[in-house]
């Protein structure tokens, strides 16, 4: 893993990022979500995902707890496994990015190492770390899994945190409270900083 391989060699195609801009009206980048369990990473994104949908814009989320069922089925909630959790995820960003889709990361990504992998692997130019700030009080009054009460009585191992460590973004390009804020107000919130970058076409709408 991680090493370059012998007798493998990059083909490119002649389709250009600029063609691809052309065709989507916008830039393809990955929003990249992280925050605790609860703090409405999945909510935020389906929403996100619907509204530029709405507008003509391909976009398409990866959600941690559905990665989980598939790409990730084999792995857990240890410090590597998570670490190796948002590494697929981060290519499989980076290549849909290259398709010419916006992505939408949604998952705890809780150490700060391993969010700054994910954005050397998507391109630092396309990726956009938006931190859900909600305290884990917060998160575990609303607890829409119920998981907090469980991990509290220690039946899950690991939790973030309750027994895990969540780093908070030191510099991240978004930032938004979520316990101040509906799910409306924070996609208005993504919308406006995608718009102030001029990361799309304001125009595109499709019939
Ligand atoms: S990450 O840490 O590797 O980024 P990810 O976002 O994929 O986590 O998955 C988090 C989801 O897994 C949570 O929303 C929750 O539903 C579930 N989950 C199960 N066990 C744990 C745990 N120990 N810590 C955090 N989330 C867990």
């Amino acid at each position: 893993m991680g090493q370059p391989l012998p007798f493998l060699q990059r083909f490119h195609g002649e389709v250009t990022a600029c063609d691809r801009m052309q065709m989507f009206h916008h830039k393809p980048v990955t929003i990249w979500l992280t925050g605790l369990s609860g703090a409405g990473k999945s909510t935020i994104a389906f929403e996100l995902e619907r509204q530029l949908a709405s507008l003509g814009h391909a976009s398409y989320v990866l959600d941690g707890d559905n990665i989980r069922h598939g790409l990730a089925s084999d792995l857990g909630f240890d410090k590597k496994d998570r670490r190796e959790n948002i590494r697929r995820v981060a290519h499989v960003a980076q290549l849909m990015n290259d398709a010419g889709l916006i992505v939408i990361a949604a998952l705890i990504s809780p150490m700060r190492e391993d969010r700054a992998m994910a954005r050397e692997i998507v391109g630092p130019g396309n990726f956009i770390e938006t931190y859900l700030a909600a305290s884990v009080d917060a998160c575990a009054r609303r607890d829409p899994k119920g998981l907090y009460a469980k991990a509290r009585a220690g039946e899950i191992a690991s939790f973030t945190g309750v027994s895990a460590p969540y780093e908070i973004p030191s510099d991240p390009e978004l930032k938004i409270d979520t316990a101040m804020s509906t799910p409306a107000e924070s996609v208005a919130h993504i919308f406006s900083y995608l718009r102030d970058k001029c990361l799309m076409d304001t125009d595109c709408t499709v019939p």
